[in-house]
């Protein structure tokens, strides 16, 4: 049972290093052999530092005693990254941060959320799937690569939300 307070906040350009090893990673773990090679190739540090940069506005980051443990991005109805440091992996971090997720995209006014998952990820997939969230099968996501779209083998997942948040948090 986890007894430290995690908290959230939107990121500020001063988190952009933590998240972006957090999301290096993190995106290592989950899809290195799930994905094409040429996009594991585009992939390098580089693009992570840059990307967490370019998307701090998207980013919320969830923090445990002072340490950043975890972040999301969530843009409209779509819960775009959920990624949480090793160190704060099987403690509860990702499924307060997932709750998170879920307000943020009813506070931006949708009923249902959607998320794509890399078939092979299979960890985030029980995850997902133990957090009441649905299968809706099997799709190609078009993950940016240097050249243009690289197609991912993914899975889209689903949740209803209940009705709208009506507290402003
Ligand atoms: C996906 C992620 C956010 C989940 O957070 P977490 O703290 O690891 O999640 P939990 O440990 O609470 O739950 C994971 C579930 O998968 C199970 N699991 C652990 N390792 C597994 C594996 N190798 N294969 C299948 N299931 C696994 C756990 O037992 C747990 O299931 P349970 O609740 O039935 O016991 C986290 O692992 C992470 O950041 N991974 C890397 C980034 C990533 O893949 N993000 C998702 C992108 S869509």
């Amino acid at each position: 049972m986890r007894h430290e307070p995690i908290t959230f906040r939107p990121a500020d350009p001063a988190d952009a290093t933590a998240v972006a090893g957090i999301w290096r990673t993190g995106w290592r773990d989950g899809h290195l052999g799930h994905v094409p090679e040429e996009l594991v190739v585009a992939r390098t540090p580089e693009t992570f530092a840059a990307r967490a940069a370019e998307r701090v506005g998207d980013t919320e980051v969830a923090v445990v005693d002072g340490d950043l443990a975890g972040f999301v991005m969530v843009v409209g109805d779509e819960v775009e990254q959920l990624y949480v440091a090793t160190s704060h992996r099987g403690t509860g971090v990702a499924a307060a941060l997932l709750t998170h997720a879920e307000h943020l995209v009813r506070r931006h006014g949708h009923p249902r959320a959607w998320l794509a998952v890399a078939t092979g990820n299979a960890r985030a997939r029980r995850f997902y799937e133990r957090r009441g969230w649905t299968d809706e099968g099997p799709f190609d996501y078009p993950a940016q690569g240097p050249d243009g779209p690289i197609p991912v083998p993914c899975h889209r997942y689903v949740k209803d939300l209940a009705s709208p948040d009506p507290s402003p948090r």
